[in-house]
């Protein structure tokens, strides 16, 4: 359909029925045999189930095929427009094949890979009969005592831009820009916006930034995802410099239409419409619903606000009822570029056309490719690792048996598929060689309340603690090398879990303590959904592997690191902080007036801390391998350009180790003098090489205009004349190469 037979078929809806097409429910609203995943608080919302179910415009999180078919078939039979529903769920890192969280997937700096792993999510899904997959999530992060940093591409700018774009081009394709072909869904970028600046990292917390802050770190992701394609956007709970985000004129009519270009369908997040009541911004669910339609928000999610109080606003106001219409005619127009008018039913396979994509050996493939990229080696002294094959290897801990290593999106996975450490190593060390134990529980006896529907599943700490550590202690004895697999729980981490102090619990940390005075190599397994603080544990281990959630196949990913079958060459994509204290810590932080300039430089002032470094524990970028690569040969091309030249960088790297690997080189920028102050570095282009043993690869990085532009406080998006400060290395904080170019109006001849 055209858009103009679009417009017609919303003309012939009544109010109420156009007011239905907005209407987001889970569908056990709709069905009671339903078991769609509820991701929020549960109200009742005070709809009968005639009205949701002739109504009701799109069904979030139901994720069962049969379901999904029955669903639509029924609202098919009853509705009077047969407009069909659309079905719209939470598959963040993979449906049934899942993928390492996107924190780790930011870690591989392989977008082509990560845009691989989009595509298999999207077949997966498709296949499912899902239509709209809520992901990307591309808020920038800086807090990791907010939980929902698991869910984030991290703390720098381009990367959350590369990862947006890829995501977007693996979910929906880059082909045809209106159409979304088979196999394909439709993507939702989220949170609009800053929602991952929350004060405090307090979950839901209100955000307050300048625009300055909001331009130049925050909304470029967002942006990149917009042009990528997405169809669809998703509100941010918070409060945007005190107005709540859903409804936020400003920010979602003249930020994201006018000047992102947004056109497609703008969703609140669960519930959030009426929580404009909640924030104090609206009185009542009548002027909720008129503060969010004002706003552009297209789809009242989980909430009956647009359904019961819509209609009497928009027949007292004729611009209110253009704004409805509006609405409907972007969701209808996403069902079109579904082609949901054509095939209801969409990607449902029936008995003759399965295909068995789900969970396939090639998904799993992708799947183990991205894991062995993401997983950080943070530490390896003496070369304890890799393993080699006659060590006697002692596995403990918590996590050496765990399945549970999905992290908290991944809701429609099955631990039951994962790999665990403990298979990992088995399939590829001799049994001999291995001995097993738990050593402690993963949370203590007093942890918070995690998530009232698992509390009473949760391995915590009971009395045969005592024993559990005894027979650790055990067979360590008889080993050469531990490998301690300990990390936090998946429910510390993902929407609501927030920490004052993300560290390892404990019980584990009691665990730690007790090996490392046996006087035997430790390699320190870390499973987490966010950078714990391990400055208390590092000193006492030779080796930090950091594995995230890595999905399921996390036990054979890191086996195949542990062994030396796959090279490490993760490489952070988020600040590890020596403190709490030390936290917001990132790296491309604002000049100061009186910076540190030097560790050695402890003037009372200058902006430091008195009781303890200013360097985190492991800086942006930062992530070792088993070879080493050496950097050398660094040419400038000129050292001047005009903005429309460029110059270029070349240099050489050599993989002079004994193991062939992959290196990412980084490049970042400072900008010496502007009309307002710059950071003191930003990761401006980055290339990930493969290099065999004694290989050398020459590489060149361009740097032009658009990589000195900033925004300015006018809106302007311009680059100023003057001198930039070139740093080549291989992470934010150490740099091999430092070279001062400078961009003017002409040249001096
Ligand atoms: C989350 C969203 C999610 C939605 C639907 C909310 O609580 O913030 O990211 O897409 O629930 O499940």
């Amino acid at each position: 359909m055209n858009n103009e037979m679009l417009r017609k078929k919303v003309d012939q809806l009544t109010i109420q029925e156009k007011i239905g097409q907005l209407i987001q429910l889970t569908g056990n609203f709709f069905d009671t045999h339903n078991d769609s995943v509820v991701t929020g608080p549960q109200k009742k919302i005070g709809l009968s189930r005639s009205y949701q179910i002739n109504n009701t415009g799109s069904i979030l999180n139901t994720v069962d095929k049969q379901q999904i078919r029955e669903m639509q078939r029924t609202h098919l039979l009853k509705s009077t427009h047969k407009i069909p529903l659309l079905f719209m769920a939470d598959i963040i890192y993979g449906f049934k094949t899942i993928f390492p969280i996107p924190l780790a997937q930011t870690c591989s700096w392989n977008f082509p890979l990560i845009e691989e792993s989009a595509t298999v999510l999207a077949k997966e899904c498709y296949e499912a009969g899902i239509h709209v997959t809520f992901a990307p999530m591309v808020d920038l992060v800086r807090d990791p005592r907010w939980g929902r940093v698991m869910e984030a591409p991290g703390e720098d700018t381009l990367l959350g831009e590369c990862y947006a774009e890829s995501m977007v081009n693996g979910i929906q394709g880059n082909g045809d820009a209106q159409h979304i072909p088979k196999g394909k869904l439709a993507a939702c970028i989220k949170h609009f916006a800053a929602y991952g600046a929350a004060v405090a990292g307090r979950e839901y917390n209100s955000v307050d930034m300048s625009e300055s802050m909001l331009r130049n770190f925050f909304l470029p992701s967002y942006a990149k995802g917009i042009e990528a394609g997405a169809k669809l956007v998703m509100t941010a709970f918070n409060t945007l410099n005190g107005i709540p985000c859903t409804g936020n004129k400003w920010l979602n009519r003249d930020m994201l239409r006018d000047t992102l270009h947004f056109d497609g369908v703008l969703i609140s997040d669960y519930a959030a419409i009426d929580e404009l009541i909640t924030h104090g911004y609206a009185e009542n669910q009548t002027s909720a619903a008129k503060q969010a339609l004002l706003a552009g928000v297209d789809i009242d999610m989980k909430t009956a606000v647009y359904a019961n109080k819509l209609e009497k606003l928009v027949k007292q106001n004729q611009d209110l009822h253009a704004l409805l219409d509006e609405a409907v005619l972007r969701v209808l127009m996403l069902k079109n570029d579904l082609g949901l008018f054509d095939d209801p039913y969409r990607g449902i396979q029936t008995e003759e056309d399965i295909t068995n994509t789900i969970l396939s050996k090639e998904h799993k493939e992708t799947a183990l490719k991205l894991a062995e990229e993401s997983i950080v080696l943070l530490k390896n002294n003496n070369h304890t690792l890799p393993l080699s094959r006659n060590q006697k290897v002692a596995l403990i801990g918590p996590y050496a048996e765990e399945k549970a290593t999905l992290g908290f999106w991944a809701i429609t996975g099955d631990e039951a598929d994962t790999i665990t450490l403990k298979d990992g190593l088995h399939a590829l060390l001799d049994t001999s060689c291995l001995s097993v134990a738990r050593g402690a529980y993963l949370l203590d006896k007093h942890t918070e309340n995690l998530y009232d529907k698992y509390n009473d599943k949760l391995p915590v700490e009971s009395e045969d603690e005592e024993t559990l550590l005894e027979e650790a202690i055990a067979i360590a004895k008889t080993s050469d090398i531990i490998v301690l697999a300990v990390g936090e729980n998946t429910y510390q981490s993902g929407e609501g879990g927030s920490r004052t102090n993300p560290v390892l619990p404990a019980t584990q940390l009691r665990l730690i303590n007790a090996l490392s005075t046996l006087a035997k190599p430790i390699v320190l397994v870390v499973y987490g959904g966010r950078p714990l603080i391990l400055t208390e544990v590092e000193e006492k281990v030779s080796a930090i592997l950091y594995a995230w959630f890595p999905g399921t196949m996390n036990g054979l990913a890191v086996a195949n690191l542990l062994t030396g079958k796959a090279n490490p060459s993760a490489k952070l994509s988020m600040t590890f902080p020596r403190s709490v204290g030390q936290i917001p810590i990132y790296y491309n932080e604002l000049r100061t007036g009186r910076p540190q300039l030097d560790e050695e430089n402890t003037h009372r002032f200058a902006s430091r801390y008195i009781d303890q470094s200013n360097l985190p524990l492991y800086p942006f970028g930062f992530g070792k391998s088993y070879t080493h690569f050496q950097y050398s040969d660094f040419r400038l091309n000129q050292e001047e350009m005009t903005k429309n030249e460029q110059i270029k960088v070349t240099l050489t790297v050599k993989n002079t180790g004994s193991y062939s690997g992959k290196e990412i080189v980084q490049l970042y920028i400072c900008d010496k003098v502007a009309s307002i102050t710059r950071p003191v570095k930003l990761l401006k282009a980055f290339k990930k090489i493969d290099l065999k043993v004694g290989e050398s690869q020459r590489i060149e990085f361009e740097i032009d205009n658009n990589m000195l532009k900033f925004y300015h406080p006018d809106g302007s998006f311009d680059s100023e004349h003057g001198d930039f400060d070139i740093f080549i290395g291989k992470d934010s904080a150490e740099h091999l190469f430092k070279r001062r170019i400078r961009l003017v109006s002409k040249h001096n001849t």
